[in-house]
């Protein structure tokens, strides 16, 4: 899996904001933030239409030993996934994976009646934003989002100019940086250095530059 090329700004206790190059680098720093989960997270996934929430679940659901395929739930709202017996978690939490795009509100995320599930789960919330924060008072909330460059006519040159490197040769057609922003949210202290630490230890990821 080609690595994720980030960039970070702040201090190692901020919310990093990570740059990826590549659909694979997204789901590489997902996986890593995957591999911390444990049952009862919550982790709220922003960003408009094909920013990569989906994508990023891929790398989430490999991290905690899931390997049937993740697609998005738009059309059954809520899916259910549990760890392989053989992968490198199979005592670890279910994935459980909601697409609110399509909930009313906070009435049918209660229809879904994750709570009974809470504890032996990694809730996902795409569109979870104003919805699913109150399923847990602790998550973990990232937004992605492409870069504010490649949303202007000069997207291509800027996309190439950040893309020149190894990532260059790892990208596919198709793949565009975007970037990724990891907040954790009322996590014990320990926890939340160690969610910080998972991603700032994804190889390839590096403090940015000032700017
Ligand atoms: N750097 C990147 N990170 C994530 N996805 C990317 C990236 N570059 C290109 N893509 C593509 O963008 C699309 C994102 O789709 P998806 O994950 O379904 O978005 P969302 O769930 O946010 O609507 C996928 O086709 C993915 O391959
Ligand atoms: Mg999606």
């Amino acid at each position: 899996m080609p690595e994720p090329t980030v960039t970070m700004a702040g201090s190692p206790t901020d919310p990093p904001t990570v740059r990826c190059a590549t659909a694979d680098a997204t789901r590489a720093l997902a996986r890593a933030l995957g591999a911390e989960l444990v049952g009862g997270d919550v982790v709220v996934l922003t960003g408009p239409l094909g920013a990569g929430k989906t994508t990023f679940v891929q790398g989430l659901a490999l991290g905690l030993g899931v390997t049937a395929p993740v697609t998005s739930p738009t059309f059954v709202l809520a899916r259910h996934q549990r760890p392989d017996a053989a992968g490198p978690r199979p005592d670890g939490p279910n994935l459980v994976h909601v697409d609110a795009y399509r909930l009313a509100g906070a009435l049918e995320l209660d229809d879904l009646d994750l709570d009974s599930d809470l504890d032996r789960s990694v809730v996902v919330v795409e569109w979870g934003e104003g919805l699913a924060e109150r399923l847990s008072p602790a998550r973990l909330q990232v937004h992605l989002d492409r870069e504010p460059a490649a949303a202007g006519g000069t997207a291509a040159a800027g996309g190439a100019a950040a893309l020149a490197g190894a990532d260059a040769e790892e990208a596919s057609p198709g793949d565009e940086p975007r970037t990724v922003r990891v907040e954790p949210v009322g996590l014990e202290a320990a926890r939340t250095a160690r969610v910080l630490a998972a991603v700032r230890g994804v190889p390839g990821v590096r403090e940015a530059q000032a700017c």
